[in-house]
């Protein structure tokens, strides 16, 4: 099947943290509360106090912590999360086996376990609220950078945030003397509804760190050597997912990483953005208390690859709790293409019929 205009707007969206999003950055008010974004346009204190609105749970187990509703919708002049928004919080699509979402995150954990045996941490229960500093400052995002505007990130009150990202909990882990990790979550960005937009999606984020005895007996320099781990790991990973699919590396940059890749592939007639990547910036790794180590990072959209891989046209369908879209997926199974069901409710219909021995039957009929 061909790729969908839908998709390849999906797949056109750049990172929210690469320079080449020239129209985004355009954009870079720091206006608490703008209209810009659908599901969050009407001033915070009537959304909060709506009470049209279906109920949603007033505490969440997240990570290990208690989170109320006042935790996140905290009565301060900042805080611009919606109840939409705090009805995601704790549903975790990414730790369901039989979601799509879950699939997608087992099959790469897979491909990891398999490439390199025990080595790789895996986050999947991390707080998704987190500190400015953890989503923005420990990887270096500048203080004037779009993404820290009120418009596009969801702000608990001036300090604390949902994450907009899962390197967010880049620069914690490596602290705590982690060297090979993934971490998977929901992450949040404020934006408009359509079919390949949604304010809460899901990421993965991959570390790996070297030590010197790594690279020196290989005769390149530290950064060469983990730009060529990085992309030799990544394209197996690829193919993993894909198949045996042509590739392409695009420079490209990010605050946190140096130099910076975007891996494309070339699927269903097309050059699909796959994640963005690169040689962690040394800061990160000295802020750490890594000065003499080097190394890698990436992280990938986990519906923009689902989508396509199980194609799903609309990226709303993830939510759904339609037993026609989750009965449609089981755990482990990748290949599964998407088969799409009526926008109308299920319809039980009562009908009657003969059959041969001429006594009337009656069954019920879904249609
Ligand atoms: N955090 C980036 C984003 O949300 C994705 C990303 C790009 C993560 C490059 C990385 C990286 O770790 O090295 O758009």
């Amino acid at each position: 099947m061909a790729i969908s205009h839908a998709h390849a707007t999906l797949f056109s969206r750049t990172s929210l943290f690469l320079s080449r999003n020239s129209s985004r950055s355009s954009l870079a008010f720091c206006i608490p509360f703008s209209t810009s974004a659908a599901s969050s346009s009407l001033p915070s204190d009537k959304l909060h106090r709506n009470k049209w609105r279906s109920p949603v749970a007033s505490v969440l187990e997240l990570g290990g912590v208690k989170i109320g509703r006042e935790d996140v919708m905290r009565d301060d002049p900042t805080n611009n999360v919606p109840d939409t928004i705090f009805s995601k919080l704790g549903m975790q699509l990414h730790r369901r086996d039989q979601h799509p979402i879950g699939i997608l995150k087992n099959a790469i954990y897979e491909y990891f376990d398999t490439s390199y045996p025990n080595k790789f941490d895996k986050f999947d229960d991390l707080c998704p609220i987190v500190t400015v500093k953890q989503n923005f400052d420990d990887v270096l995002v500048p203080a004037d950078h779009v993404s820290r505007s009120y418009n596009d990130t969801y702000y608990i009150d001036a300090q604390s945030v949902l994450r907009c990202h899962t390197s967010a909990h880049q620069a914690e882990l490596l602290r705590r003397g982690h060297t090979h990790f993934l971490v998977t979550g929901d992450v949040y960005r404020r934006d408009s509804i359509d079919s390949t937009h949604y304010p809460v999606f899901h990421q993965m984020e991959g570390v790996r760190v070297f030590s010197p005895d790594d690279w020196e007996a290989s005769g390149v320099d530290a950064t060469s050597y983990a730009a060529e781990d990085l992309k030799k790991c990544l394209e197996g990973l690829a193919n993993h997912l894909f198949g045996a699919v042509e590739m392409r590396w695009i420079d490209t940059y990010f605050p946190f990483t140096n130099p910076s890749f975007e891996l494309e592939i070339y699927f269903q007639e097309k050059w699909l953005e796959v994640l963005g990547c690169g040689v962690t910036e040394q800061e990160i790794l000295k802020r750490s208390g890594k000065t003499n180590n080097v190394a890698w990072a990436f992280g990938l959209g986990l519906e923009r690859l689902a989508m396509v891989l199980f194609d799903i046209p609309d990226i709303r369908l993830f939510w759904s709790n339609d037993e026609r879209f989750t009965s449609q997926f089981s755990k482990g199974q990748l290949g599964i293409k998407f088969k799409p069901f009526s926008k109308y409710p299920p319809c039980y219909k009562d009908i009657s019929f003969w059959i041969k021995n001429h006594s009337l039957k009656t069954t019920y009929v879904k249609l």
